[in-house]
């Protein structure tokens, strides 16, 4: 029998990693409890066998595994009023942006093994990167939470002071992606594609972009090198993009959000 989990939160997030969690059969449903006030947009999961409720308490209660997935500003009421049942044999796993493990720690009033999870949306698809970092965590917890990201997509361990910027890296990074394939969209239509096919074209040639240097391990320069032929068009292409300022505006963006995160 794998843990039971309590989802508190069944939003976007919290209802993707159910589903995530059930399709790689990590957990049954019969393992899942998920909660929210409003129960019912949890429909197609209370159809799957999975227990949906508005009782905090009752599912923190019966789980081993608490996955805390409301909003930032929900975090103090939802975690002050199920503190009694948060025992120290629990995981505490928060995948709430800029809510900090001490934040968490000052509500509790107690040590419980504590995480921060930052996923992003690909998570809905098991293709997410999540962040994770954790406190007074045992060996086997840290295992038992990295297998369950590791069931959604990739995960990385890293210091909790680097949760701001795994937030821009990594969630923040999915919408520059989409950016960036919108623009070739337009672009790809401009030379002569319907919409969706220079939809089709833009996102596949990303997502094998991506799968290069995952599968690979190989430096984005090396793959460019491939297709860049001495006078060729894709040079003329890549240049031109370097001389309206193309590597320089992302990175000032990724910089322009990180700026914005650490100051709120
Ligand atoms: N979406 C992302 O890609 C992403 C990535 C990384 C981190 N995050 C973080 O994940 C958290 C959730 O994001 P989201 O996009 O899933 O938001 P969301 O869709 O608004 O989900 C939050 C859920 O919490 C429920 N809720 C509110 N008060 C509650 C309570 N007292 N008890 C139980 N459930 C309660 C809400 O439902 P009711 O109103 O019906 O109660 C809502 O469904 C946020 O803190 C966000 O910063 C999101």
């Amino acid at each position: 029998m794998g843990k039971k989990i309590a989802i508190i939160g069944g939003g976007n997030l919290g209802s993707a990693i159910a589903e995530g969690l059930l399709i790689s059969k990590f957990s049954k449903s019969s393992e899942l409890t998920v909660t929210k006030r409003n129960t019912a947009t949890l429909r197609s999961l209370q159809d799957k066998g999975v227990e949906v409720s508005d009782n905090n308490n009752a599912a923190v209660k019966k789980s081993e595994v608490i996955i805390l997935a409301v909003k930032p500003f929900q975090v103090a009421e939802v975690l002050s009023n199920v503190k009694k049942e948060l025992t120290a044999n629990k995981i505490l796993i928060s995948v709430v942006t800029g809510v900090t493990i001490g934040d968490m720690e000052t509500i509790l009033g107690k040590k419980v093994p504590l995480f921060r999870a930052m996923p992003n949306t690909a998570i809905a698809i098991r293709e997410s990167m999540t962040c994770i970092s954790s406190k007074d965590a045992e060996a086997g917890d840290v295992k038992y939470v990295n297998e369950l990201f590791g069931q959604l997509g990739k995960i990385v361990t890293i210091d909790e002071k680097l949760m701001e910027a795994a937030t821009v890296l990594a969630a923040c990074g999915t919408a520059y992606a989409m950016r960036y394939i919108r623009a070739n969209i337009q672009g790809g239509i401009e030379i002569g594609f319907d919409a969706p096919t220079a939809s089709l074209i833009a996102a596949q040639t990303v997502k094998g972009a991506a799968q290069l240097l995952l599968t690979k391990g190989s430096h984005p320069e090396q793959e460019i090198d491939k297709v860049t032929t001495p006078k060729g068009c894709t040079i003329a292409g890549l240049n031109e993009m370097e001389h309206r300022g193309f590597s320089s505006s992302l990175i000032r963006g990724v910089v322009a959000s990180y700026k914005k995160i650490a100051k709120d």
